[in-house]
């Protein structure tokens, strides 16, 4: 039953076990506290992430905290034990946490405890205003752990469609916890409107509205084109009075003697008896 190279064999399966086994000890062992997962309705007071270095060969020097791959600040202690609390945490104060144990003697080692919440949309473009013809960007930005997955939808009427690149004038670029949505040579008819963006992660989605709106071409001449018509109407009147003045005018020079003349003198001599009637 046994072939003559089996101890063999068996001899270097246990080599291997024990070298791991060994390498395994030599690996220091971090005890870290569970991940978290924030709820939008549960606002808990405060969160307390801990580590504790259970085993390690050789004497550790301080650890620290980072948050999604950077250190924070006034975290470093010699302790073995370590906590960092989040007070009245939200959806920005998710991420990725690690606490980093040094040694002076053996590469730094660490264990990740990861916060999650729904995306929360924290920026976004409200309202775009363009010519047609030119380019529109609308973007969104989130805080949220997981970074969502991004969608964008284009909302008409009552309904409301999904915007991929079929037309070839829809470009959405995402980048963890933002989206850029670009619009290219705009159409004045099918483009103007509202545009949603969508952040969805395993905890919970949250959306954004932009509106998009789109000038004609002569949008820029219509001031220019008001002045124009105003000066038009101005000439106009100017015309159609001179035009109704005329044939009045004309009678009242051939008789100099008209009511109203007549009626202005009178007042004049009016005037001047009541002045010396005072004097
Ligand atoms: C890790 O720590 C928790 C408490 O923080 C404790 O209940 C658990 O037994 C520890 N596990 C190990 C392997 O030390
Ligand atoms: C950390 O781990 C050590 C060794 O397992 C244990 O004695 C100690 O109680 C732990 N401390 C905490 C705060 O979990
Ligand atoms: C965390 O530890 C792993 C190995 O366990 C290592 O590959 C990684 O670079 C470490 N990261 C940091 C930030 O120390
Ligand atoms: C977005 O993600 C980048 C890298 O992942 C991070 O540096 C930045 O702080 C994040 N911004 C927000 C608002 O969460
Ligand atoms: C849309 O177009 C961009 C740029 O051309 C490309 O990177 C992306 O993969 C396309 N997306 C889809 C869903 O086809
Ligand atoms: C977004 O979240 C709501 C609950 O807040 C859920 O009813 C809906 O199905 C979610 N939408 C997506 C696309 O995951």
């Amino acid at each position: 039953m046994s072939s003559p190279g089996n101890p063999v064999l068996l001899l270097a399966l246990l080599g291997v076990l024990v070298l791991h086994s060994v390498s395994a000890q030599n690996e220091p062992s971090i005890n870290a506290s569970d991940h978290i997962t924030l709820l939008m309705d549960t606002h808990l007071p405060q969160i307390t992430l801990q580590c504790n270095l259970t085993t390690a060969q050789y004497n550790h020097r301080e650890s620290y905290w980072t948050k999604n791959g950077e250190e924070i600040v006034a975290t470093r202690t010699e302790l073995r034990t370590t906590e960092y609390k989040i007070m009245k945490p939200r959806a920005e104060d998710a991420g990725e946490y690690m606490c980093v144990y040094t040694f002076d003697m053996a590469p730094p080692a660490n264990a990740t405890i990861e916060v999650k919440s729904a995306p929360d949309i924290t920026g976004h473009k409200r309202s775009e205003n363009k010519n047609e013809g030119e380019r529109a960007v609308l973007y969104c930005k989130s805080v949220g752990y997981p970074h969502p997955i991004w969608t964008w939808r284009k909302l008409d009427n009552s309904a409301s469609f999904e915007i991929d690149n079929s037309s070839g004038r829809f470009f959405i670029s995402n980048k963890d916890n933002y989206t850029e949505l670009s619009i290219i040579n705009l159409d004045i008819n099918s483009d103007p409107g509202e545009y949603e963006c969508n952040a969805n992660n395993i905890v919970g989605n949250a959306t954004m509205t932009s509106v998009l709106r789109v000038r004609s071409h002569l949008a820029p001449l219509w001031p220019l084109l008001g002045v124009l018509a105003e000066i038009l109407v101005l000439v106009l009147i100017i015309v159609i009075y001179e035009k109704r003045k005329k044939p009045d005018e004309v009678p009242d020079d051939d008789e100099p003697a008209g009511p109203m003349k007549t009626n202005s003198t009178n007042n004049h001599k009016d005037k001047n008896l009541r002045q010396r009637n005072t004097n």
